[in-house]
């Protein structure tokens, strides 16, 4: 089975981009992250992977006088490695086509709410609001819009009538240290087909309830 090699997009504390590192290093999951790349200098995701040893870069907004040039960057940096697949995680801008078709590579996404509630930012806050029993986590593939690409696979949590924004924040984001690195692992046993917007997980069962809630 082949090794998936990962760019990892991040703004800010990279949770994600650790749990991901944590099942690689400890072999759960088949896959290297060769590059991070963040828009922000100070972000905690660029010490977590520098501390790993994996070339990281902070590539600055206000050096490029354009979204296209700064997206021309990025990918850049992107192809001056192979990789297979490009995880967002917690990368807090919107990336266009000319990001999206320079990379050549499938882009991924982990949304904190059961897409397609509660797209964009504060997610959990608009789920509390909104006085949804139940919220979770989104792994998708990234098309255009935002947040409204093909569903790979998403966790479910309660919502409890006391739970604050943190609170709320807290157990999803523990659904999601679980669900993006079983997302990597399924796409490193070629087990993920997107048709459309219908993505196929092979080989686990065919009720949604069991892909949902696993
Ligand atoms: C996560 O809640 C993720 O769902 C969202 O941004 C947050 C990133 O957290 N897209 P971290 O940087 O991975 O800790």
């Amino acid at each position: 089975m082949k090794r998936l090699r990962l760019a990892v997009l991040v703004s800010g504390r990279g949770s994600n981009l650790q749990a991901i590192l944590k099942a690689c290093k400890g072999g759960q999951i088949n896959a290297e992250v060769v590059v991070v790349l963040s828009d922000q200098e100070n972000a905690v995701a660029l010490e977590r992977a520098k501390k790993e040893g994996i070339p990281s870069f902070w590539v600055n907004p206000a050096e490029f006088s354009t979204k296209k040039e700064y997206e021309e960057k990025l990918v850049q940096v992107i192809n001056s490695f192979t990789v297979d697949y490009l995880l967002l995680a917690g990368f807090m801008r919107v990336l266009s086509t000319v990001f999206m078709r320079g990379v050549k590579v499938p882009l991924l996404n982990i949304h904190p709410s059961l897409l397609p509630a509660f797209t964009g930012l504060h997610a959990q806050r608009q789920a509390l609001e909104y006085g949804v029993r139940y919220s979770g986590c989104t792994v998708h593939f990234v098309d255009e819009g935002v947040d409204t690409g093909p569903i790979i696979l998403q966790a479910v949590v309660p919502v409890y009538p006391n739970d604050t924004e943190e609170s709320l924040s807290q157990r999803i984001l523990q659904e999601e240290h679980r669900l993006y690195p079983k997302v990597v692992q399924l796409l490193s046993e070629g087990k993920i087909r997107c048709e459309g917007r219908k993505v196929m997980i092979i080989g686990e069962g065919q009720t949604s309830e069991k892909i949902c809630l696993n």
